[in-house]
């Protein structure tokens, strides 16, 4: 594992694929248990009813597949851009920002009853806006790498940066 990353701030991308398998994993429970509801239409009923394990099982998918983009881009910009990432910091916050508005969206889900209905966007307020702060944020690091390579190419005209490309 030493040798796999270039840039140090590179490893930043691996909670982010570990979250995203361990939502991969439940959507796919939540797909199971809603399937078995078609050919047992009881089973888990008072637990979980059929929109209640959909909607989890729609917005899980949602989640772990920003989560796993979202690491990629941490993986490949450093290594594009050949700089180290804006802020890892700022990315462990996005992901903090994520899990919460995931559980915040879940728990209202199964305890609360809070949906909107609408399959994909059934997450009640106030989650969706930590979803949009996490998107913000995702994109202020991604940019501040790009940009920062940019700054660097201009100092070292000599040097190759995909990144910097069209400066
Ligand atoms: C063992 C694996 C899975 C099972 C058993 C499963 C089962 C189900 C069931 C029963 C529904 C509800 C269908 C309905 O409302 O009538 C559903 C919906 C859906 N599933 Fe899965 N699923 C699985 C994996 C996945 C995966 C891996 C994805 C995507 C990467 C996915 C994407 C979707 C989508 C997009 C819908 C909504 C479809 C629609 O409303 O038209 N599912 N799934």
């Amino acid at each position: 594992m030493t040798n796999a990353v270039k840039y140090a701030s590179q490893r930043v991308a691996y909670p982010f694929f570990i979250a995203s398998a361990a939502l991969f994993l439940l959507q796919i429970l939540f797909g199971l248990i809603i399937a078995s509801q078609f050919v047992w239409p009881t089973f888990l009923m008072d637990t979980l009813p059929f929109n209640v394990g959909r909607e989890s099982h729609l917005n899980l998918l949602v989640v772990w597949l920003l989560l796993g983009l979202m690491g990629a881009s941490y993986y490949l910009v450093p290594d594009e851009c050949e700089t180290e990432l804006f802020s890892p910091r700022l990315a462990y916050v996005q992901l903090a920002t994520l899990l919460l508005a995931g559980v915040g969206a879940l728990t209202g889900f199964w305890f609360f009853g809070a949906s909107r209905g609408k399959p994909f966007t059934e997450a009640a307020m106030p989650w969706p806006w930590l979803i949009a702060l996490g998107a913000v944020l995702f994109l202020v690091n991604v940019g501040g790498t790009i940009l920062r390579a940019k700054g660097r190419a201009v100092q070292r005209p000599g040097a190759h940066s995909h990144c910097a490309d069209g400066v």
